[in-house]
């Protein structure tokens, strides 16, 4: 069997407002971490780079944790050349606070408006970068309109695969120990999985991108 590298984000960013706040959102990087450990297990190489989780990290991983979007946006900038399947199941928050309060803000009797810039979108800078012989997966978190707009991203962000989850319904997905998801490849294919832990969903994905 080839050992592969694989590149694999993980968990959510964190965006400082202050020192005391953060905008974020609500990814456990459980989904991330179950690819990583399914990866290992089947005797490839991998580079984890997580955001914050309270997870323990896989031992045989080489892990970098990262906080913000910017830091992830580095971090994957500096080892996607050497990857040979890359997956992207990290919640990468598309906006930041324009700037961070050196001081903790202070409430007043009047609400604030918070001024947001975008943040690079990850995925879609490795979708313009890959090579040819690299696979791209990215995931896509929808509520509404669900295939058609995982279908929008995988062309827009040039992926092979997209895993699509429908991030609305209640016991799976974010947080959870469970999901359910379809994968939609460049080639027009789409293959449902049913629900279950996310550890057996991490080594059915792995077994499908590589086939
Ligand atoms: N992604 C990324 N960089 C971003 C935002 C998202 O790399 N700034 C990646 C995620 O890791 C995921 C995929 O893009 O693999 C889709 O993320 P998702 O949050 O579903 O979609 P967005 O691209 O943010 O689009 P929208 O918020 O409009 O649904």
């Amino acid at each position: 069997m080839t050992k592969l590298r694989f590149l694999i984000t993980a968990g959510p960013t964190q965006e400082p407002i202050d020192p005391v706040r953060y905008l974020s959102n609500y990814s456990s990087g459980k989904m991330g971490y179950a690819l990583a450990e399914a990866a290992l297990q089947k005797g490839h190489h991998v580079t984890l780079i997580s955001g914050p989780t309270s997870l323990v990290k896989p031992t045989k991983a080489h892990v970098i944790p990262v906080t913000t979007a910017l830091e992830m946006h580095r971090a994957v900038m500096k080892h996607y050349r050497k990857a040979d399947v890359i997956i992207k199941t990290a919640a990468v928050a598309d906006y930041r606070p324009v700037k961070q309060a050196k001081q903790k803000i202070k409430k007043s009797k009047k609400g604030i408006t918070l001024k947001l810039v975008r943040n690079p979108d990850i995925l879609f800078e490795l979708g313009t970068r890959k090579h040819k012989n690299q696979i791209l997966v990215g995931f896509a978190a929808e509520t509404r309109q669900i295939h058609r707009n995982a279908l929008h991203k995988l062309k827009k962000k040039n992926c092979d695969w997209i895993v699509l989850n429908n991030v609305a319904r209640k016991g799976i997905g974010f947080g959870s120990d469970y999901n359910k998801v379809f994968l939609l490849s460049q080639k027009g294919r789409m293959i449902p999985l049913p629900r279950m832990t996310k550890k057996n969903l991490a080594s059915k994905i792995i077994n499908v991108i590589l086939t």
